[in-house]
């Protein structure tokens, strides 16, 4: 096989076997096949798209590209959760302990945040003493003595994804539904999971922008893992506001707490709700989704959901004593309301500029090596919807340092108050195949 005629092949719009896209992967990986062919691929699958078959072939071909996590010794069906990015989503978080406190197996790998999007370890870092680097036995003991573990991202997973996603970041073929769609799914697959819910984001926080866009991406994706014996499903949640009020790690982990509690913000709260009804229906816990909602209500107010974080905490070396003294989380030095100019309802919160301007005080990071401060970030005082008088706080800063002018002018410009406006639909949808 030569892969100059499989470029070809995909460029004149034919389908390539599972041999011929198994050889792709393979020769990328090993590296006898040079960037530069690979990215005349990547190009010729952005115009060309993939078919059905190709697609889960892809997915597959990358998985089998390296490591793969085996949680067959965790007793119970192993749901995982993804979300395709957000500014301020704390609901893995929440999700977590929420699922794990219905004996639901909760055996998860996070990553850390880069850019606007922050990432559920650095979250987890704020907790003082909270060790994401668990060894697999370890891992494994705690799933099945506690239902719940989280570890940050070890061995050699999916090495072709990460060296195409770097390549496609470079040679503009991100935008790519069959491209993205493999990549998050390889992952997933190769972290162990027995079935998958994604929460799908539209909006302009969000990687895909429309509505349209985000269907089609989850379609894909859902298509993908049943396909490959993952049952898969995808609910399609409104990222044009940040989700929640917080913006940042320590003040997001306050949040999740709270969320936990029941006293969390409306938004955060129904999205875990949904999400975690469909988990709890494909681990086999529940017939309907409103029995499983309903049975997520009951940990909540049972207080099992807190134990359970409290557990999962202490488990992982971390001070519990965070969940009921959140004031022991990192604290910013400054705490600036940045008040309204007008009066008026707010009709606008540009979610990936709010994450630029937490990343802006020192919440993300701009490049993989840079540090973050844990203590800082965004506090939303209004969501999109409410009423406003001139001179209230729309937003609270979390800062460690003073200069902040640049975080304010992005503050103004990126929420914007109107005559009138109403609160964005959360739930768009679901997709099941
Ligand atoms: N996230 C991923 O993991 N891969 C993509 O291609 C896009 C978003
Ligand atoms: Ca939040």
């Amino acid at each position: 096989m030569r892969m100059v005629d499989l470029i070809e092949k995909k460029r004149d719009g034919g389908e390539l076997s599972k041999e011929e896209i198994d050889f792709i992967i393979q020769g990328y990986t090993k590296g006898t096949i040079p960037d530069y062919q690979m990215s005349a691929f990547a190009m010729a699958v952005f115009f060309r798209d993939m078919t059905a078959d190709e697609r889960a072939n892809l997915t597959m071909a990358m998985v089998n590209s390296g490591e793969t996590i085996d949680l067959s010794a965790i007793e119970g069906i192993k749901v995982d959760k993804h979300s395709t990015g957000g500014v301020g989503d704390t609901t893995t978080l929440v999700l977590a302990p929420l699922v794990a406190a219905l004996d639901i197996p909760v055996a998860k790998m996070s990553g850390r945040g880069l850019g606007h999007t922050g990432g559920t370890i650095d979250k987890l870092e704020s907790i003082k003493g909270f060790n994401v680097e668990v060894t697999k036995d370890k891992f494994i003991d705690l799933v099945n003595r506690d239902k719940i573990a989280v570890i940050g991202q070890t061995g050699n997973l999916t090495p072709a994804d990460k060296k195409l996603y770097a390549l496609r970041d470079v040679t503009g073929t991100v935008n790519s539904i069959p491209l993205i769609a493999s990549s998050i799914m390889s992952k997933k697959i190769a972290a162990g999971a027995d079935a998958i819910v994604l929460d799908v984001k539209t909006g302009s926080g969000a990687f895909m922008k429309t509505e349209e866009d985000a269907y089609k991406l989850a379609h894909t994706m859902v298509s993908i893992g049943n396909s490959v014996g993952r049952k898969t499903i995808a609910v399609i949640s409104d990222m044009s506001q940040p989700l929640g009020f917080a913006v940042g790690n320590a003040i997001e982990v306050k949040e999740a707490i709270d969320t936990l509690k029941g006293v969390g913000p409306k938004d955060l709260t129904e999205l875990v709700l949904t999400l975690g009804s469909h988990m709890v229906c494909l681990a086999g816990k529940a017939e309907s989704e409103e029995e499983a909602r309903k049975k997520l209500l009951e940990v909540i107010k049972s207080g099992k959901a807190i134990e359970k974080l409290k557990l999962f905490i202490k488990n992982q070396g971390g001070d519990a004593s965070v969940v009921d003294n959140p004031d022991k989380l990192p604290q910013a030095n400054y705490k600036i309301d940045v008040p309204a100019k007008k009066s008026g309802f707010v009709s606008e919160i540009v979610a990936d500029e709010i994450g630029t301007a937490a990343m802006l005080l020192g919440a993300g990071r701009a490049t993989k090596e840079d540090t973050i401060d844990l203590a800082v970030g965004i506090m939303l005082r209004k969501k999109v919807g409410d009423k406003i008088k001139k001179g209230e706080p729309l937003v609270t800063l979390h800062s460690n340092r003073e200069e902040v002018e640049e975080v304010i002018s992005k503050i103004y410009n990126n929420i914007i108050i109107s005559d009138k406006a109403e609160t964005p639909k959360l739930i768009h949808g679901v997709v099941v195949k």
